[in-house]
């Protein structure tokens, strides 16, 4: 089993949104892995996903206590477990970060996004277990130059744990399809398929 855990305190980086496009990514295809979403995040948004749509190759199950979250994985029988974490150093924070053996952190093209941070990767830090990060730049507008400014910062973050960074294109395939309940895999949108794809090869690879 590996558990993927997408946190970042700051809002509307898109924790949601690369939660339920990695979940079904991992759930499709031949191997047919069990996968489940625990929606962490008390404004139920992955809950809410779930429920527009009936028919998915995964379950979203609300979560909201940290102890039963640990209990949950520890018991479950899944081959992938996704954690959509809330937007806050809350009570669940450093329950996932212990859980995970993927760190998904989206930051969006933003200094803000940047700044905000430093306190995570403290914890991370401080934290002895072995886990691998996946950092996402994510809402990245072509030929912006600030999303050349954010990868640098990216580069520069001294990080005691095996690290990587994705890319993820400002696309309106994802909330489009969000909307739905739906993901950028029910779409024809082959770019957006294919950068889901190559960090879901991270996490099944290694
Ligand atoms: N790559 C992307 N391209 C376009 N819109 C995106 C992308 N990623 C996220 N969004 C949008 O940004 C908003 C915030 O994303 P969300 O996943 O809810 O963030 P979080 O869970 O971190 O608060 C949503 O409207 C979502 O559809
Ligand atoms: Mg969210």
């Amino acid at each position: 089993m590996k558990v993927i855990s997408v946190q970042n305190s700051k809002g509307g980086v898109g924790k949601t949104t690369l939660a339920i496009n990695i979940a079904k990514s991992l759930s499709m295809g031949c191997s047919e892995n069990k996968v489940i979403l625990y929606d962490a995040d008390p404004q139920r948004t992955a809950y809410d996903w779930g429920c527009i749509k009936e028919d998915k190759s995964f379950k979203v199950v609300p979560i909201d206590n940290p102890k039963l979250l640990e209990t949950l994985v520890e018991k479950g029988d899944y081959d992938y477990v996704v954690i959509d974490n809330p937007p806050a150093m809350s009570q669940f924070f450093i329950t996932s970060i212990k859980l995970a053996n993927y760190l998904v952190i989206p930051v969006a093209s933003s200094a803000f996004d940047i700044w905000g941070l430093s306190s995570l990767i403290d914890t991370i830090n401080m934290i002895s277990k072995d886990f691998s990060i996946i950092f996402i730049h994510n809402k990245i507008i072509r030929n912006a130059a600030i999303g050349s400014e954010i990868k640098e910062a990216l580069l520069k973050i001294e990080i005691n744990k095996k690290n990587s960074i994705f890319d993820v294109l400002f696309r309106q395939s994802y909330p489009k399809s969000s909307l739905l309940g739906e993901t950028v895999f029910d779409t024809d949108d082959s770019h957006a398929k294919a950068e889901i794809e190559f960090i879901v090869n991270e996490i099944i690879n290694n």
